[in-house]
């Protein structure tokens, strides 16, 4: 007997790890390939399990568009069985989506489809069947009245797709499912839903989602473009290897700064402002990643939350942005990265700078460092007297060797140069401070748990908020050290720095 190509039973069980990234970009192939068909309508409905309300009984996506005959149905749940294999006019080309991403979250799937009114043909993929051994080829579609609870939708064609045992889901739990799809699917398909399609799940419309902030949709209203929108053209061979144009649009967009940077972190968490800088990318009309990309060297930064890009791209390029049959990531080649980059590169960095800018304007000593503040407020306040005395004696010794003092009448210090540095101490105390001549240096002690839950999360901490914060903290510390230095006697000293000792052990105490 001879080998098949394929072993059945193991290849179904395998193929599931596809690697779609959760349902959201499962269900989209489906979309698709309801707007392929020229659905207006496409309806997502989640039923639960009765007996058990956490968990997912059936998915079912009904559209509206022209349905399938039995051959073409027949051919629709076969693994590279497609009407459009290889066609490069649509978002359909490999022959795989319906399938591929029903496996990949259930283990049954069936499909009815109607050309005319109440003449729904069916047929069905059933893992645990094929596992048996029970089946071995796509069952013929019959005649097949829909499943009960299924309100097709009032079309006189259509195709309702329904996966049972959904066994993985992601997420599985129904009510962060709905939340996520209703975000991600909105922002997936917002062009389609910008232009007139619907999709509804259980009941509830899909509102566009704009991760560019430009249009209106679920999303906040308000960036500003960024340039015009630019077009680069890329010689291609089309089917019959004619040699043809592509075009790669890039739009760039603003966030409004000013407006949103005082919205709460967990908000623009929600809003998809804070950390999710980076590019959406169109592929005919419909986005099938979003990341970081073509920006070279450019390394991505906080600053970077508050603009967008929007690269958009035809079938025709796939092998040039390495989309693979999932449709849920690109891997750009050289060739187009060599095309892109370096604009992008330098966009990336004008744009940062940009954010950077508006920021300083915002809260102009917000990025300063606490030392820089100190420093120079310092002068406002009563030098302590160890400093001044130091200076003078260096300076009556050092011949003209500068020293940061302006003589007058009495010696009077410009005021102290804060430094502040981060080290392993011996000592307990969180932080320690030293003064010479006019050099206030501040120790914070790398090995205290002050450091570990305060100083540290601080400075690796995001965006603005944490900045600003991490100022004060420093300063509220550099305003200790300062204070310290006013104490003359060296019993108020050995006094200060018992409490400081005992505060450091109460506040590692109170901090483990
Ligand atoms: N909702 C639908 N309405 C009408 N025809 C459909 C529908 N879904 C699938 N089909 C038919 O089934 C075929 C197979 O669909 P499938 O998604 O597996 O492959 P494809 O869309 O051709 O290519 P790709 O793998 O790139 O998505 C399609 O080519 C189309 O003819
Ligand atoms: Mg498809």
């Amino acid at each position: 007997m001879k080998t098949p190509i394929v072993k059945l039973q193991q290849f179904i069980q395998a193929i599931r790890d596809a690697g779609y990234r959760g349902t959201g970009a499962a269900l989209s192939e489906l979309i698709d390939n309801a707007f392929e068909a020229g659905a207006k309508n496409v309806r997502i409905e989640i039923e639960l399990k009765s007996e058990k309300r956490e968990q997912i009984g059936s998915i079912r996506i009904a559209d509206d568009g022209c349905g399938m005959s039995a051959e073409v149905l027949e051919a629709a749940l076969q693994f590279g069985g497609s009407s459009r294999f290889g066609s490069r006019e649509g978002t359909g080309r490999f022959g795989m989506g319906l399938p591929n991403s029903s496996v990949s979250q259930a283990r049954r799937v069936e499909v009815y489809s109607w050309e005319r009114r109440g003449a729904p043909l069916w047929s069905v993929l059933d893992i645990d069947e094929i596992v048996k051994g029970t089946c071995e080829a796509i069952p013929r579609p019959v005649a097949k009245k829909l499943p009960g609870g299924c309100s097709p939708i009032a079309s006189a064609h259509g195709t309702i797709v329904v996966w049972s045992e959904c066994d993985r889901l992601n997420p599985s739990r129904p009510s962060f499912l709905i939340q996520r799809l209703q975000q991600e699917i909105g922002r997936i398909f917002r062009y389609a839903l910008w232009g007139g399609r619907r999709i509804t799940i259980n009941g509830q419309d899909v509102r566009p989602r704009d991760p560019l902030f430009l249009r209106e949709g679920s999303n906040l209203q308000g960036a500003r473009r960024y340039g015009p929108e630019v077009k680069y053209l890329v010689k291609v061979y089309d089917t019959a290897g004619r040699p043809a144009t592509s075009t790669v649009l890039v739009r760039f967009a603003e966030l409004p700064i000013e407006e949103w940077y005082t919205l709460p972190n967990e908000e623009k968490r929600r809003q998809g402002i804070s950390k999710k800088a980076g590019v959406s990318i169109l592929r005919a009309g419909r986005e099938i990643d979003y990341g970081w990309y073509f920006m070279r060297g450019k390394r991505k930064e906080n600053y970077d939350d508050w603009w967008r890009c929007e690269v958009e791209f035809q079938p025709d390029l796939d092998e040039l942005f390495g989309v693979t049959h999932t449709k849920q990531e690109i891997n750009p080649t050289d060739q187009i990265t060599e095309l892109l980059a370096p604009d992008f590169e330098e966009i990336a960095h004008k744009l940062n700078s940009n954010v950077r800018q508006r920021f300083i304007r915002l809260k102009p000593n917000w990025a300063a460092s606490s030392e820089r503040i100190a420093s120079e407020k310092d002068a406002q306040f009563e030098p302590p007297r160890r400093a001044v005395d130091d200076c003078r004696k260096s300076s009556n010794n050092a011949g003209n060797r500068p020293v940061p003092i302006t003589l007058g009448s009495a010696f009077k210090l410009e005021g102290l140069k804060y430094r502040l540095v981060v080290r392993d101490l011996a000592s307990p105390d969180f932080f320690t401070s030293q003064l010479d001549g006019p050099h206030l240096t501040v120790t914070l002690n790398k090995l205290h748990p002050f450091f570990e839950r305060m100083c540290r999360p601080l400075t690796e901490g995001d965006g603005v908020n944490a900045a600003v914060l991490r100022q004060q903290v420093e300063l509220l510390i550099l305003a200790a050290a300062r204070a310290e230095t006013g104490l003359e006697t060296r019993t108020s000293r050995t006094v200060f720095q018992q409490f400081r000792s005992s505060w450091s052990d109460l506040l590692a105490a109170f901090l483990a």
